[in-house]
């Protein structure tokens, strides 16, 4: 299957990579913005890209495009992924997977119409870490809490505190420590909770910068029967870990959403292991393009949709957190 890249910032790299090591992809295409062709131009060469677009109405309409991946600032992902959908292309766009839940519920039913995949790349969905995690929760009993922190200092902050907002750091954009890397927290609660509670009410305080974006926070999430707790900070270091606390022991991701290990430990047993990383170069993006490209492979659109419910549920609580909409509860 071949797909065409949006975007030409950072993660463009990672991206280009992961996408080059799918056997059953290839890129076709890759579309910037006028003002950022050299950039598109250099990633042509670095990924052997055959063709560069700078208006996107063509790239569109290029029949080589048929899988489009969207890498660029939040706010923009709708938009992108709805012209995509409408010219009949499958989708993959980066996390968040909008600025807006009504605009994902919108994607998602016109991926239905159009008979197309759409996906979130949320690359730690498709890892077998987090596999390997969901199977040890039968393990801990009744779960009565989750504990997930995500923080790191922005490589964007020393430009913000001088005043330079770029996207990660303007709400307007979809920027902010929720949006950006507290996502990651909301998907990994609720893949331990979410399928048999749905979506939590919620309770988010924020460190505000002087834009009022929301440089670091503290998100409640009270599910039916259990709480999880998610801090995630762009202007801080954290400790990068999340943890699960049942009835007869505890489950801990440490490294998250990267993790080093994953282990098990039960009342009065010895701790198991129940992951481990052998592989500290692996590319992030990795797993989630084997997933798109096994996707596209069976035109699984089924289980896309299973997967989509899971953004859905994400993008309800990031906004009910955010803009203070009660979404669906
Ligand atoms: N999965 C992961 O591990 C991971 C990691 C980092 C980021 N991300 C996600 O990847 C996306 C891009 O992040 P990044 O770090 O690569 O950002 P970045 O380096 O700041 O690049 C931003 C990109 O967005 C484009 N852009 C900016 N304003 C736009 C507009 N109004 N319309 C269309 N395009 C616009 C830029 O194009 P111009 O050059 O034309 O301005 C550029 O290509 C974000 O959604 C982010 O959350 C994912």
């Amino acid at each position: 299957m071949n797909i065409g890249i949006v975007g030409t910032g950072m993660i463009i790299q990672n991206a280009g990579k992961a996408i080059k090591a799918q056997p059953g992809l290839s890129i076709a295409a890759i579309v910037s913005r006028p003002h950022s062709k050299e950039r598109a131009r250099a990633l042509a060469e670095q990924f052997e890209i055959p063709k560069i677009y700078t208006d996107y109405k063509a790239f569109l309409e290029d029949p080589q495009v048929e899988a489009v991946y969207i890498g660029i600032i939040n706010s923009e992902h709708y938009s992108y992924a709805k012209r995509a959908i409408l010219s009949g292309k499958h989708v993959i766009a980066e996390k968040p997977f909008t600025a807006r839940l009504e605009e994902a519920r919108e994607l998602a039913g016109l991926a239905q119409d159009h008979q197309v995949l759409l996906l979130e790349a949320i690359h730690f969905r498709y890892h077998p870490w987090l596999k390997a995690a969901e199977e040890g929760l039968g393990e801990i009993g009744r779960i009565r809490l989750v504990e997930c922190s995500y923080s790191k200092i922005s490589s964007r902050y020393q430009e913000y505190k001088k005043g330079n907002v770029l996207p990660v750091f303007d709400p307007a954009l979809g920027g902010g420590a929720l949006y950006d890397i507290g996502v990651y927290c909301v998907h990994f609660a609720d893949a331990v909770l979410g399928e048999r509670y749905g979506i939590p009410k919620v309770q988010y305080e924020a460190n505000r910068g002087f834009n009022g974006v929301d440089t670091s926070g503290v998100l409640l999430l009270k599910y039916p029967d259990t709480l999880a707790v998610c801090t995630c900070g762009k202007d801080s270091d954290g400790v990068c870990q999340a943890s699960v606390q049942g009835e007869e022991g505890n489950l801990v991701v440490d490294g998250f959403p990267r993790p080093r290990k994953v282990i098990l430990r039960r009342h009065g047993e010895a701790e198991t292991v129940l992951w481990e990383n052998d592989r500290r170069d692996e590319n992030p993006l990795e797993k989630e393009f084997e997933a798109f490209a096994s996707l596209l492979a069976e035109n699984n659109r089924k289980q896309a949709e299973i997967q989509m419910e899971k953004s859905l549920r994400v993008m309800a609580v990031l906004d009910a957190a955010y803009y203070g909409n009660t979404g669906s509860m």
